[in-house]
């Protein structure tokens, strides 16, 4: 059986109190989903150290957004995965698309993240993804097989146990558009097949999310196919009670 995640990236949103309002209304909600439901929070860093004292009794687990691609030193501006691991986040999301965009993230850079992750205990959510030029060129196979490939195939067995994959297509996200829930499904299998091919068997286990205007009205369906564990929420993990009907939507 395979964890199923519902991970909010708040992405560069909220003023610290309101993040600490948003932790506190989830946690609240919480007991209304099922426990089976593992609910993730990726507060911005700045929020990290206040939402984790508000989730320090709750099964809600905290995240980041990102870490550095070295441990420590003169690197300004940078938060390390040391740091953020130190705060109470068991997760760090990597390789999101607006980060490959618009901050110029490649594999190279995402193999240092990786290994940072890892040497601190964090859990990587790692999100590839194609665009629209992409897909409609047919490529979004070639596009996720790369960007597994370059990243996932160089950990360990061990490490790859640990790993939360999600696949994210660009022109779905904050668009409104959503993937149909068929063509979420192909693309997971397909995933899962190229992991296993490196990682064999383990590749049944890892979890792999779904993102891109996920919302309460389609969660349901697109959580039902069998290869979705979950979805990585932007926008609607902003409301409260989105983001606890998404949690609503497993029904396997
Ligand atoms: P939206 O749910 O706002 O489309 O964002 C998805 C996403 O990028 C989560 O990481």
């Amino acid at each position: 059986m395979r964890k199923k995640i519902v991970a909010g990236n708040w992405k560069m949103n909220t003023l610290p109190a309101e993040g600490v309002e948003l932790a506190q209304n989830i946690e609240a909600g919480r007991n209304e989903v099922c426990e089976c439901v593992n609910f993730i929070v990726c507060p911005p860093f700045t929020h990290i150290a206040m939402v984790a004292q508000t989730l320090k009794d709750s099964t809600v687990e905290l995240g980041a957004q990102d870490c550095a691609t070295e441990a420590k030193g003169a690197y300004t501006g940078e938060v390390a995965a040391s740091m953020i691991a130190a705060l109470g986040c068991k997760y760090v999301i990597l390789g999101h698309s607006e980060r490959r965009q618009y901050y110029g993230e490649t594999s190279e850079t995402l193999n240092k993240k990786m290994a940072q992750a890892y040497a601190n205990g964090l859990t990587p959510i790692y999100c590839v993804g194609e665009n629209l030029e992409e897909r409609d060129a047919g490529n979004h196979f070639a596009v996720c097989k790369q960007q597994i490939e370059e990243v996932v195939f160089n950990l360990t067995e061990e490490q790859f146990k640990n790993l939360v994959i999600a696949y994210e297509p660009v022109w779905a996200i904050g668009t409104g558009k959503t993937a149909t829930a068929d063509q979420a499904q192909e693309i997971h299998a397909y995933i899962r097949q190229v992991l296993a091919e490196k990682f064999g068997a383990a590749a049944a286990e890892c979890p792999i999310l779904y993102g891109g205007s996920c919302k309460p009205s389609n969660a349901a369906e697109i959580f039902a196919k069998e290869d979705v564990d979950g979805g990585l929420i932007g926008g609607a993990a902003l409301k409260t009670e989105d983001f606890l009907a998404i949690g609503k939507g497993f029904s396997k």
